[in-house]
């Protein structure tokens, strides 16, 4: 017998089995090494779902807000006088976001209208297991993954947007509202409302959540345009529309931020138009959702807003955000819409 020769082919083989082998161990790896807690990198698949559950959660401490004592405090007087309240719920649902979304994404900045207060209970939030989290919309489940560096991204959140119409009861304004942007740019938006519960989402160049409809282009809306405008600081901004677009301009005034995008999102408006100076936490979740239609969100003066961590919190330019026709809108707006500090 040959033993030479059978030991040659039996060793030849098992260098090829343990090739197929060590061929199929590096090539699951990749697929798998990403989303762990130790890498520099996030999924941005999770973040969405992580977004959309923080959102709901902060959603459910407004609700159950309402029915404790609100404590209402001022945090001062906007530039306009208005007054700039907070109550319990705002610190509650700030509790309730903020740590769920930084447990579960430790390596992101997360930047908040509010602060702890000093509870020590601010923290202790249930952890989210972004990884197994089912949620409602199956289409998420169908979406790609996409690995970006953690350090790219910022996440905004808005813990309670609409406070003073909250504290007087007009609950349709009130939205919570995270956003996630990548190197300054808003990729993920989402706003949602929890009266009665409902959550939009987009997230650019992907997918929306299937409750936002698509809205069908009328070009005649150029010379009737409907905008909305702030309800507490309305400013000078209806007379400057009415000029610069048309005496055929109508208007409506509304509260909130997410509401009033969300109403060009819908295409209830065309145009949403701010004068005053305005927090990018009110307006990072409806500058991707609008991204995400196909719309844009813009200053007054036709600059895209930057996200990043280390940018000024304030916009202070004004803001122009359309479904159609952006560009057509801007050309009309005068340079006078730029004058708040
Ligand atoms: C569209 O948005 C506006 C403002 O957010 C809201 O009042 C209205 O109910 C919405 N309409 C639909 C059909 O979703």
């Amino acid at each position: 017998m040959n033993f030479g020769g059978t030991l040659r082919i039996n060793k030849f083989a098992c260098f090829t089995v343990i090739f197929i082998l060590f061929v199929i161990i590096y090539w699951r790896s990749g697929s798998n090494s990403y989303p762990t807690d130790t890498s520099d990198f996030v999924n941005l698949k999770y973040l969405l779902k992580g977004a959309i559950h923080a959102a709901e959660r902060g959603g459910l401490k407004v609700t159950d807000g309402k029915n404790h004592e609100l404590n209402v405090k001022s945090k001062g007087k906007t530039q306009e006088g208005a007054n700039d309240p907070v109550t319990d719920a705002d610190y509650a649902s700030h509790c309730a976001m903020y740590y769920s979304l930084k447990k579960a994404f430790p390596k992101v900045t997360v930047v908040s209208e509010e602060h702890s207060k000093g509870d020590p209970d601010c923290e202790k939030q249930e952890p989210m297991d972004v990884e197994a989290m089912m949620l409602s919309q199956k289409s998420i489940e169908n979406l790609l993954d996409e690995h970006v560096m953690a350090k790219d991204v910022t996440i905004w959140i808005d813990p309670l947007d609409a406070t003073q119409e909250y504290t007087e009861a007009l609950y349709k304004y009130v939205t919570t509202m995270v956003c996630v942007a990548v190197k300054g740019v808003p990729v993920i938006g989402v706003i949602h409302y929890p009266f009665p519960p409902q959550t939009y989402w987009g997230w650019m160049t992907k997918q929306t959540s299937s409750n936002i409809a698509k809205v069908l282009y009328k070009e005649e809306n150029k010379e009737k345009p409907r905008v909305v405008v702030s309800r507490s600081h309305p400013g000078r901004v209806e007379h400057i529309a009415k000029e610069a677009f048309g005496p055929k301009t109508t208007f409506d005034k509304a509260a909130g931020a997410g509401y009033k995008v969300m109403g060009v999102v819908n295409g209830t408006y065309d145009v949403y138009l701010h004068e005053t100076a305005i927090k990018k936490w009110d307006l990072c979740a409806g500058d991707a959702i609008i991204k995400s239609v196909d719309g844009k969100m813009t200053t007054a003066k036709g600059d895209l807003i930057d996200y990043s961590a280390d940018s000024p919190v304030k916009v202070t330019e004004g803001l122009l955000v359309t479904r159609f026709d952006h560009a057509y809108y801007l050309s009309k707006l005068p340079n006078i819409l730029s004058a708040t500090p």
